[in-house]
């Protein structure tokens, strides 16, 4: 391995015993460029060809207040194959939040659990007093990495293959872009979402191929919410009103507390294009972080995702003093996230709903070339109670109602999975699932990849990485033909 470090940036973050500033989310600050990654276990893939991105969160600076692990500087990571080797590298989102806190030599805004008036800057983003990171998710659309926040930050545009920041991506609009942008390989569009305390409190838009903003629509809410995620169909995006949301007398006197609310879970079938009418179907109240696919189906709009059946999930018995609700918050046992179908009839404007699996999952992927499209697989991961770490993977067939499980030995934590195929590939589940792992035995961190027709098996590949990773949200994978064209051939 050929190992170069980049100049260190100035931090100012002191050692504590914060539960998510330690362990697998001890901070990690040092900027590397590794070439020729020596391999553990197994061979280097030659037959994929593209880059894994990875976000994660890693504070720089002392925080003003209590530190929350979304308030984190974002920080991506790339592993990049092509002829059956692998090189990493992993670069700092430079926001201009980044950029004023390296001048500044210390932090300048406050985060999710301080109270109004702790940032000494005006802040971002829905809640309107914190720090724009880009930490929380990353996709390639139009050959750019896009970076987002899951707040609607500005979104950073990156080159996927040398994470030079290239700026704020110019189409995106004054109520910022949520984090979950979701990408048509077929068509080449990115579709996003934002959300805002001030009426019409969401929009929708389309960004094209060529990264022009195509489409810039209101979806009026009756007030403010915390949506986290979309889907899209052939024709559709589905958005949400979920009952889990800010306090909305709370939110009058800058208070941003979050409760459950005494009203079904509502989701909008919006046009992918045009202004054509938006319908609303009703659901069981639950609140859901993220969607795997969505797809048509005759009169019906499958869309599958994760209910959550205790989304207010209350204080969190072990946690420090002041670190409970973060704790149970960031904890799925506790939130219970479960695989779920939601079925909407575009016809009779009824809504069915069935549990697709008892196991607590979240964080699923799919392969992006059937994103939109009906499919038949998901790669979601399991979860260490108590904390948000991942210690394995599931692989459903939804045809058959059936699934593979893969679980970590104990201390070794996951990054979000998300599916590599194979090149020329007509399988869908013809690839790999590709992740980092932090492993507390050791200190060190590594790649994994894993054979999606030999899933139980376990790793094909383990490859060193030069640092130990902190742990984040959010990761995807794009092909390097992808990246080129901005659009599947
Ligand atoms: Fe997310």
């Amino acid at each position: 391995m050929q190992l170069t470090r980049q100049k260190p940036i100035v931090t100012t973050l002191k050692p504590s015993n914060h539960p998510y500033l330690n362990g697998a989310w001890t901070p990690l600050h040092e900027e590397v460029d590794a070439l020729d990654l020596e391999v553990i276990e197994g061979e280097i893939p030659s037959d994929i060809d593209g880059v894994y991105l990875r976000n994660t969160e890693n504070q720089i600076h002392q925080p003003l207040g209590r530190y929350h692990p979304f308030d984190g500087d974002g920080m991506l990571h790339q592993i990049s194959f092509a002829n059956g080797r692998a090189s990493y590298r992993n670069r700092w989102v430079r926001t201009r939040c980044f950029q004023a806190e390296q001048e500044a030599e210390g932090s300048l805004w406050g985060g999710l659990m301080d109270r109004w008036g702790t940032s000494r800057r005006p802040g971002f983003g829905a809640h309107g007093g914190l720090k724009d990171s880009a930490s929380t998710d990353v996709i390639v659309h139009a050959g750019r990495a896009v970076s987002t926040f899951y707040q609607c930050g500005e979104a950073y545009l990156v080159d996927p293959e040398t994470l030079e920041t290239i700026g704020a991506a110019h189409w995106g609009p004054l109520d910022g872009v949520s984090a979950h942008p979701k990408v048509d390989e077929r068509t080449g569009e990115l579709m996003f979402f934002n959300y805002s305390t001030h009426a019409p409190f969401m929009h929708y838009g389309v960004v094209d191929a060529d990264n022009k903003l195509t489409h810039y629509r209101p979806v009026p809410l009756p007030g403010p919410r915390l949506p986290h995620d979309m889907a899209l169909t052939e024709n559709y995006v589905i958005l949400n009103d979920l009952p889990l949301h800010w306090d909305e007398e709370a939110l009058k006197l800058n208070a941003h507390v979050v409760r459950m609310h005494p009203r079904p879970s509502r989701f909008a079938i919006v046009p992918r294009r045009g202004n054509g009418e938006i319908r609303w179907f009703e659901a069981a109240p639950t609140f859901v972080l993220h969607w795997t696919n969505a797809y048509e189906d005759g009169d019906e709009i499958v869309l599958d995702g994760y209910f959550q059946s205790n989304p207010e999930p209350g204080k969190f018995k072990d946690a420090p003093q002041g670190y409970e609700h973060m704790m149970g918050h960031l904890d799925e046992h506790t939130f219970q996230s479960r695989l779920h179908r939601w079925r909407f009839n575009l016809k009779d404007g009824t809504t069915k709903e069935e549990r697709l699996d008892e196991r607590i999952l979240e964080f699923g992927t799919i392969n992006q070339r059937f994103a939109g499209q009906p499919y038949r697989y998901v790669y979601s991961t399991k979860s260490k109670p108590g904390w948000f770490l991942f210690n394995g993977f599931v692989k459903h067939d939804l045809k058959t109602a059936t699934s593979e499980e893969l679980d970590l030995p104990e201390g070794r934590y996951a990054s979000e999975a998300p599916f590599a195929p194979r090149i020329g590939a007509t399988e869908e589940d013809d690839g790999y699932i590709v992740s980092f792992i932090t492993d507390e035995n050791t200190g060190t961190s590594e790649c994994i990849l894993i054979d999606c027709k030999r899933f139980a098996d376990g790793p094909v590949a383990r490859i060193a990485l030069p640092h130990k990773l902190c742990s984040g949200t959010h990761a995807c994978w794009a092909d390097r033909d992808f990246i080129r064209n901005g659009k599947r051939a």
